[in-house]
């Protein structure tokens, strides 16, 4: 099977130093980490990016179309600006999860819309680096219920 692209956007790559009241101690090395080993468990293989760039993470996506099985997305705050990056998952007509670390409806009204949840087969948030090994197990039942369906 192709990996699934677990895909992080703008300020992701400071994980670990940022905000850790909010965001954890992890770094993205060591979400990346764990995302490996869950994946293993899972029988997925995953290749796992950051950028700070939208036009970058648009073009990994319309990279995934032809090279991944689903994606994991972490937009970071695209999350609630970038029709770009909605129209781009639209686009790649592949399985799709949101994830975010923090409890995004928690939060600042402005963190409350998404424009990636209506491209998306569903939103996991809250749980810390919990949040990417659920978004991991979800990516895999619908890549086994697209397998029998
Ligand atoms: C985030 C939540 C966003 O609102 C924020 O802009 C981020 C991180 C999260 O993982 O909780 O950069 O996506």
């Amino acid at each position: 099977m192709k990996p699934v692209f677990v895909l992080n956007g703008p300020n992701l790559n400071l994980l670990g130093l940022r905000e850790p009241a909010v965001y954890g101690s992890a770094t993205l090395k060591d979400v990346e980490a764990r995302c490996r080993a869950h994946a293993a468990t899972l029988g997925l293989a995953i290749d796992f990016r950051q950028s700070n760039n939208e036009g970058e993470l648009v073009g990994w996506i319309h990279e995934a179309r032809d090279k991944a099985s689903g994606i994991a997305i972490n937009a970071g705050a695209y999350t609630h600006t970038s029709v770009a990056l909605h129209d781009a998952l639209k686009a790649a007509d592949l399985p799709s999860v949101e994830v975010h670390l923090s409890n995004v409806h928690k939060r600042e009204a402005f963190r409350h819309h998404s424009y990636m949840a209506p491209a998306v087969n569903g939103v996991i948030c809250g749980f810390g680096t919990e949040s990417y090994v659920l978004a991991l197990t979800a990516l895999h039942s619908l890549l086994t219920a697209n397998k029998k369906g």
